[in-house]
C-alpha cells in the first residue's frame, strides 16, 4: 500500500528523464539545508517567449538555457544577469506596482556552488510555488509542479556542479478552469515562489517519510509506519521517545518501508498543554528528529472528543496574508502574528482556509495548542468530470497530508469549499475523503457545505448528501450579510439531517475599521457588531453545533472587492484589520468564547 502511495506521488510532479525523483520528503526541518532565499534574477514573460518558439511550441533554446553570446555576432535575446530581481520567498504581485494584476509567466534564476560530499545526496525544495512551476538545473530540465499551496523536491545529486550552477524556474499563475482552484476565487492569485527554497542534503539512503501517532481510538498504542529511499532498503530502525524513555527497533522491508506499533504512557497533547516530545528516527545510514504531540480526535454523535472527552472548538478563519506588509504570508513571524491575534480572540480552532498554509503556521499551531482545520482549494465550481483535475485535487491532498500527517494541531482534513450539488460533485469529493482516509485513518474528514432554506424562510437545513461521508459537517452562512439583515438570525431555526457535529465554518459581515455609523447602515462597524450579536444569539440556539469559525480573523485582499474607499480590493470581513486594529465585532466573538471557556457567566 505505501509503495503504491509513493509511486501515486510521483504523478503530481512530473519528472524528466535524466533526474529521477522520489516524492516528497516529509521533514526538512531536521536536515542539513542551505538556504536558497534572497535576491533571484527573473524575467518577467507574458508570451513565454522562453519557453514557446512562434509557432508555439516548446522551444529547445528557451530561457531555461540560461544562453550568454559566445562571440559578438551571437544573437541571445534575454540575460538574466543583468535583469532586475525578485526577493523568495515572496509572491510577485506585491514586490512591484506593475505586477499587482498581473497574472502569467515570470522566470527565477538562481546561480549556487556546492561541494558534494561522498555518500551524499542532494535535493532541490520547494515550499511551494504559484500556481505551476517548471525547474530546471543548468539547462536540464528537472522536472513540473502544479498546486500553489504544496511542497515539493527534486533531486539534483546527478546534475550539481561544484561551481556556477543555474537554477532556473519558470512560474506561470495563469488561472484556468481546469486547475484547482479554478478561474474564480475570493482570495488574490499571488503568483511566484511564495515559500521558502533550499537544498536538502541527505546520506545515500535516508528516512525519506514517517507517520507516528496514535492509533484510531487509542491513548496509549502508537501506531504508524517508517520510509527509507536509496540503495540500503532493508535495514533496522529505531524510534526513540528519549523523555519518555521509549526506544523501539523496527526492520525494514526489501521496499525501505516498516511497520510500527509500540505502547507508550505519554502526555497527551491538548491546547491547556500542547506537550510536544522529540522523536527520534534513527536509521544505520540516517538520522532525522521531530517535535510530535500525542493525541486522539474522534466525533460521537454530534460531539467532536479530543482524548476521550468532548469540546467545542473556538475557532476563526485566516488567510495566508501577510499582516501590515499584505501579499502572501511565508514567515515564522508572519505565522505567529495571525495566531497570537486568534488567541487574544480567545480561540483554540483555526480554519486555514482555503488551501494548506505554509508550514511554519502548522509547527507553530502544534507550540501554541491550536486545533487546525486544513484544506484543499477545491473552491467552488471545479471541473468535476475532468479525470485530470480530480488527479490533480488528489496530488494537492496527498501533499497536504504528507507533510502535515505528524501534527498533533491538525484535527480535520478539508476536501472543498462551498461546492455545488451534483451526482459528479459527490463521486468527486467522495473519492477524495477515500483517498484522505488511505493516507491517514486518524484524524476527522470534512468539508465546508452550504445549506438552504426549506420551503417556509426561517428554517435552515443541512442536508447536503456529502454529509454521509464526512465525519463533521461544515456549513457556511451569511445570515444578516448576504442573507438579510441581522435580527433575521432572530428568527432562524436550524435543522440537520445527520446525526453529526455541526461546525458553522463560516459567516460574518464586512466594515473597514474605523469607518463608523448606525447598526443598520452597510459597511460599518456598528453593522458588523450588530451581525455577530445577532449571529451569536442564533448559534447559541444550534443544539448540534459543536464550533464557530467566523470569517474571517484579518482584511485580505481579494479581486472580487473593487468598491472604492471601502473595500479597495480588500475583502473587509476581518475581526481586524490588515494592519491590526480590532474592529468592534471583534469583542463581540472575545466574549462569547469567554463565554465558552466558563471564564464569564452565560
Ligand atoms: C464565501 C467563501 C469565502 C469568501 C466569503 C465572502 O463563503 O467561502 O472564500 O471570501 O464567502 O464572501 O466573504
Amino acid at each position: 500500500m505505501k509503495a503504491l502511495i509513493l509511486l501515486i506521488s510521483l504523478v503530481a510532479v512530473v519528472p524528466c528523464a535524466r533526474a529521477q525523483q522520489i516524492g516528497l520528503i516529509a521533514n526538512t526541518d531536521g536536515r542539513k539545508t542551505i538556504s536558497l532565499d534572497g535576491q533571484w534574477r527573473t524575467i518577467i514573460d507574458p508570451y513565454e517567449t522562453g519557453y514557446y518558439d512562434y509557432r508555439y511550441q516548446p522551444s529547445a533554446d528557451g530561457y531555461f538555457k540560461d544562453a550568454k553570446p559566445k562571440t559578438k555576432s551571437d544573437l541571445i535575446e534575454y540575460d538574466f544577469d543583468t535583469s532586475e530581481s525578485l526577493k523568495v520567498p515572496g509572491d510577485w504581485n506585491t514586490q512591484q506596482e506593475r505586477l499587482l494584476f498581473y497574472e502569467g509567466t515570470i522566470w527565477y534564476k538562481k546561480s549556487f556552488d556546492y561541494q558534494r560530499k561522498e555518500n551524499t545526496r542532494l535535493f532541490v525544495y520547494f515550499g511551494a510555488a504559484n500556481y505551476i512551476a517548471d525547474v530546471y538545473l543548468n539547462g536540464e530540465k528537472l522536472g513540473r509542479h502544479e498546486g500553489g499551496f504544496t511542497p515539493f523536491n527534486f533531486e539534483i545529486t546527478k546534475l550539481v556542479r561544484d561551481t556556477g550552477n543555474s537554477l532556473i524556474v519558470k512560474v506561470d499563475n495563469k488561472r484556468r478552469r481546469d486547475a484547482v482552484p479554478t478561474l474564480i476565487t475570493d482570495w488574490w492569485n499571488y503568483g511566484g515562489l511564495t515559500r521558502q527554497v533550499k537544498l536538502v542534503e541527505t546520506p545515500a539512503t535516508f528516512v525519506q517519510d514517517y507517520f507516528i501517532q496514535l492509533q484510531k481510538g487509542s491513548r496509549e498504542r502508537i501506531s504508524g509506519w517508517v520510509k527509507l529511499n536509496g540503495s540500503k532498503l532493508n535495514q533496522k530502525v529505531t524510534v526513540g521517545i528519549p523523555e519518555a524513555r521509549i526506544s523501539k527497533s523496527f526492520t525494514t522491508d526489501a521496499n525501505g518501508s516498516a511497520q510500527i506499533t509500540f505502547d507508550a504512557d505519554l502526555t497527551l497533547w491538548s491546547p491547556d498543554n500542547p506537550k510536544l516530545y522529540d522523536v527520534v528516527i534513527e536509521a544505520e545510514t540516517d538520522q532525522v528528529q521531530d517535535q510530535i504531540g500525542f493525541r486522539t480526535i474522534e466525533t460521537r454523535g454530534t460531539e467532536i472528543l479530543l482524548n476521550g472527552r468532548p469540546i467545542f472548538l473556538r475557532g476563526v478563519c485566516i488567510h495566508e496574508e501577510a499582516p501590515f506588509r499584505g501579499g502572501r504570508a511565508y514567515s515564522r513571524e508572519d505565522a505567529l502574528t495571525l495566531l497570537n491575534w486568534a488567541k487574544e480572540l480567545g480561540v483554540n480552532f483555526v480554519r486555514l482556509a482555503h488551501y494548506p498554509h505554509n508550514e511554519f503556521m502548522l509547527r507553530e499551531a502544534d507550540r501554541l495548542g491550536i486545533m487546525v482545520w486544513s484544506e484543499i482549494p477545491v473552491y467552488w465550481t471545479i471541473l468535476w468530470e475532468n479525470p485530470a483535475t480530480l488527479e490533480n485535487a488528489q496530488n494537492q491532498l496527498r501533499e497536504m497530508i504528507t507533510r502535515d500527517k505528524n501534527r498533533a494541531a491538525v484535527i480535520i482534513w478539508s476536501m472543498a469549499n462551498e461546492t455545488p450539488l451534483s451526482n459528479a460533485r459527490l463521486s468527486f469529493l467522495k473519492k477524495l475523503i477515500d483517498h484522505a482516509r488511505s493516507l491517514d485513518g486518524t484524524r476527522l474528514i470534512s468539508a465546508a457545505m452550504e445549506r438552504h432554506y426549506l420551503n417556509d424562510t426561517t428554517t435552515q437545513m443541512i442536508d447536503d448528501p456529502l454529509g454521509e461521508y464526512v465525519d463533521v459537517f461544515g456549513c457556511n452562512e451569511y445570515v444578516g450579510w448576504y442573507d438579510g439583515l441581522p435580527e433575521k438570525a432572530d428568527r432562524v431555526e436550524w435543522k440537520m439531517k445527520y446525526q453529526k457535529p455541526l461546525i458553522m465554518t463560516e459567516f460574518g459581515a464586512e466594515a473597514p475599521y474605523g469607518n463608523h455609523g448606525d447598526p443598520l447602515t452597510r459597511w460599518t462597524e456598528e453593522y458588523q457588531e450588530n451581525a455577530y450579536q445577532h449571529q451569536v444569539s442564533m448559534l447559541k440556539r444550534i443544539p448540534f453545533l459543536r464550533g464557530t469559525c467566523p470569517w474571517i480573523l484579518m482584511d485580505f485582499r481579494s479581486p472580487r472587492r473593487p468598491l472604492p474607499g471601502i473595500q479597495d480590493f480588500h475583502n473587509r470581513k476581518g475581526l481586524i484589520s490588515d494592519q491590526g486594529e480590532k474592529k468592534k465585532a471583534f469583542f463581540v466573538m472575545q466574549r462569547y468564547y469567554q463565554e465558552l471557556r466558563g471564564a464569564l457567566p452565560k
